[in-house]
């Protein structure tokens, strides 16, 4: 009796996966999913190689140094890169009296109180201070960026795929919008204030392309200064606020593979050692 019940609610629950099966296929062919406009128009990445890639890749701090100006004379209009200290600059090769004048002169000063009357007030960053933000806050970053807010850009490598040939690609990637995109989604037009760029997830973003024109940064190392070039100097930058012991992670992580293998090799050889005799025997 109690076999026959359980026979029945297995075929009961068979059937029942069955039928929602057929049911879905069914729904499938008969309303194929539509294709999206993300879907058919996003695009991974560029290609671009960067010294630090591979295992073995180190950072290229002239490169480096010219990212830090882009991002200085560009993007930290309306950037933050908030985890990230004047004195960190040691790490890409300035010294300490240089990593003063680059605070001192930041465009954008550090908030403080008046120790007399406890108002508000700013004052000249200091090697010890965080970038400051360039807007006093999120409310104030979207009215002046079309309601979207700038993210900061200290982590921005890490929070996206490929992030270093992300962002290089969404730097050179504004475009118009493919003819071919209207005539198949005629309601995805960039809205008005939107930029198009595949590389974005959604394809339209507000901020407007920021590197424009070659030369628009001078260089003091006298590369020259195409928006590729620039694309991918601030890209590799932002991948050492990111990342900025990338060389020292590998370097661990080599040393630790060559102690493994050698730890590998002598256990191997004691087992051998170990179990001589017994193996002879047999
Ligand atoms: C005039 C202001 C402005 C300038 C200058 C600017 N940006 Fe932006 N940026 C924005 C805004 C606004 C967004 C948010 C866009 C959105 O979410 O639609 C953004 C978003 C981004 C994103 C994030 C995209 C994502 O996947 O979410 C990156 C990366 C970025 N900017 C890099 C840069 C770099 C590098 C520079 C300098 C070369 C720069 N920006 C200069 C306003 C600016």
């Amino acid at each position: 009796m109690v076999r026959i019940g359980a026979f029945l609610v297995g075929l009961f629950f068979a059937g029942w996966l069955l039928i929602s099966f057929l049911v879905g296929a069914v729904a499938y062919v008969t309303e194929p999913p539509q294709p999206t406009v993300e879907h058919e128009f996003h695009k991974a990445p560029r290609h671009v190689s960067f010294s630090f890639d591979g295992p073995l890749g180190k950072y290229d701090q002239a490169q480096l140094q010219r990212g830090f100006q882009v991002f200085k004379e560009v993007c930290s209009a309306c950037h933050s890169l908030h985890y990230v200290a004047f004195r960190d600059l040691k790490g890409i090769g300035y010294n300490e009296a240089e990593i003063k004048a680059i605070a001192k002169q930041w465009a954008i000063k550090t908030p403080d109180v008046d120790p007399k009357t406890g108002e508000m007030t700013t004052r000249d960053p200091v090697p010890a201070d965080y970038f400051p933000k360039p807007f006093a806050n999120n409310v104030a970053a979207a009215a002046a960026n079309n309601n979207a807010i700038p993210p900061d850009l200290s982590l921005m490598t890490k929070a996206r795929h490929h992030g270093s040939a992300y962002v290089y690609s969404l730097l050179t990637g504004f475009q118009s919008q493919p003819a071919e995109l209207l005539k198949k989604f005629p309601d995805a037009k960039t809205p008005e204030g939107l930029h198009y760029n595949p590389y974005f997830a959604n394809l339209n973003l507000a901020m407007a392309p920021p590197l424009t024109a070659d030369g628009q940064v001078t260089y003091g190392d006298g590369t020259r200064s195409s928006v590729d070039q620039m694309s991918k100097d601030v890209a590799a930058f932002l991948t050492w606020t990111a990342e900025p012991k990338l060389e020292n992670r590998r370097r661990a992580g080599l040393a630790t593979i060559i102690f493994l293998l050698i730890a590998t090799g002598l256990a191997y050889m004691s087992y051998q050692n170990i179990w001589a005799d017994k193996k002879k025997k047999a």
